[in-house]
């Protein structure tokens, strides 16, 4: 979180303090930090180079169109999984020919869609969606780009929602039906394979499960070449791992060093996806204490962010830093190891105000005492936090704030009551 430093006991996002945000925009409220989403694409390129690689930022990690617009413009492509990301992609000013269209269910229209706006690939998932791209490609009079979605069937070692690179996952195929789909593409007009895709699954720690499905992709890719596919891409998909409890993630250039040499030869150019390692530490969620609580033994922060702004938690026992934005005296501003027992804390769980008991951001967690009004930052939220928000409760989403040095832009702002039951309206005429 190299970007949101502690000042005198005060919390920054770049050069402006975290309470000031909040006193601004509101909260529960997103703030994203500029330098560190450039710094982390830009580090991604550096650390491919030898691979002349393209970057598709993954839009599902967050899909703000302010971020989308400051991916483009320092030279990202995208990875988009439905039309509607296509479509925030182009409000954004993105290159529809720097962007990858994956996805296990796209439909007719998106596949039109995205043929019109040129896509530059189609990871393609099964043999039943080659054929419905090859019909819309034929009736639109064009070859489709396509890129076989391969599952080298390795173990990421990641939480069980979200590997995908293993044989038992609704995505991609296996390498033998793989193969056997490639033979299928030879005949078939409305398309042409320029790729080959794998993404083996999200929040991937160790290097291991990318030295092996490179070492795959390189040995595919010979055999693709060897029936006539003309291959240019190859897309590793997402998954670099990052920081959330400290000290858990490897730099990217660890991950280059043990794809560069397995890729190189194959004189392909790397695409990648990757979402959470651009986006995941480049975002905090500030909210305001409503009320502490206890109950039996147990103690309780009830803050006004809740499960349907930050629902990782909740689905999938996510960890979270969380501390407050000024910190008191004779705590530390920011400790080593978030899971300790910190001096000056004592353990409480951290909650929003939904109707459900798995509605929280932390449990059993050291902070120190707190009290209404009170400024609590939950870190590592830029990535899968605002994008999977809901209304849950009929709680308006949050602000989202993108701050570049001493500039705070609000990038969305906070939704109305009449933003979430205006739709419903339409049946009450009359
Ligand atoms: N490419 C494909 C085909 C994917 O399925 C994904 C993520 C990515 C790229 C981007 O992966 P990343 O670099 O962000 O790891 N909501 C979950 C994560 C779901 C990931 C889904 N696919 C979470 O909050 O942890």
């Amino acid at each position: 979180m190299d970007h949101f430093p502690y000042r005198d006991r005060d919390l920054y996002c770049e050069g402006i303090p975290a309470f000031e945000l909040a006193e601004r925009f509101g909260t529960p409220l997103y703030v994203y930090s500029t330098a560190a989403l450039v710094g982390r694409l830009e580090e991604l390129h550096t650390a491919f180079a030898e691979l002349n690689p393209l970057v598709c930022y993954s839009v599902k990690a967050n899909s703000n169109l302010g971020l989308l617009k400051l991916m483009a413009g320092h030279g990202s492509g995208f990875d988009v999984v439905s039309g509607g990301e296509l479509h925030r992609v182009l409000r954004a000013g993105g290159d529809p020919g720097r962007t990858v269209f994956a996805g296990v269910g796209k439909t007719d229209d998106e596949i039109r869609d995205a043929l019109r706006l040129g896509v530059m690939l189609f990871n393609v998932e099964s043999e039943a969606e080659l054929e419905a791209i090859d019909a819309v490609a034929k009736a639109e009079g064009v070859k489709a780009p396509i890129a076989l979605r391969v599952n080298p069937d390795v173990d990421p070692k990641t939480h069980r929602y979200i590997s995908t690179g293993k044989k038992e996952s609704k995505f991609g195929m296996d390498i033998d039906r793989a193969l056997r789909a490639a033979e299928s593409v030879r005949g078939r007009e409305g398309l042409a394979m320029t790729g080959l895709h794998m993404h083996i699954g999200s929040q991937i720690t160790s290097t291991e499960p990318y030295a092996r499905a490179a070492a795959k992709a390189a040995e595919l890719i010979d055999r693709l070449r060897g029936m006539g596919h003309d291959l240019r891409w190859c897309n590793m998909g997402g998954g670099f791992g990052i920081d959330y409890r400290g000290g858990e993630s490897k730099p990217i250039a660890s991950f280059a060093e043990v794809m560069v040499p397995r890729l190189k030869p194959t004189g392909c150019r790397l695409a990648m996806e990757p979402g959470r390692s651009i986006a995941g530490n480049a975002g905090i969620l500030l909210s305001r204490v409503i009320f502490t609580k206890q109950s039996g033994d147990k103690r309780f922060v009830i803050q006004d962010a809740a499960m349907n702004d930050l629902i990782r938690p909740a689905l999938y026992e996510g960890f979270h830093r969380i501390w407050p934005a000024r910190v008191p005296e004779g705590v530390p501003s920011w400790p080593d190891d978030f899971e300790a027992a910190i001096p000056g804390t004592e353990p409480r769980d951290v909650v929003g105000p939904v109707c459900e008991s798995g509605d929280f951001l932390a449990r059993d967690r050291h902070l120190p005492p707190l009290h209404r009004g009170d400024l609590l930052a939950t870190f590592s939220a830029g990535a899968y936090g605002m994008v999977m928000a809901s209304n849950y409760n009929t709680r308006p989403r949050a602000a989202e704030v993108l701050v570049d040095g001493e500039n705070a832009r609000l990038v969305r702002r906070r939704e109305t009551i009449d933003d979430l039951i205006g739709p419903e309206l339409v049946g009450l005429e009359g």
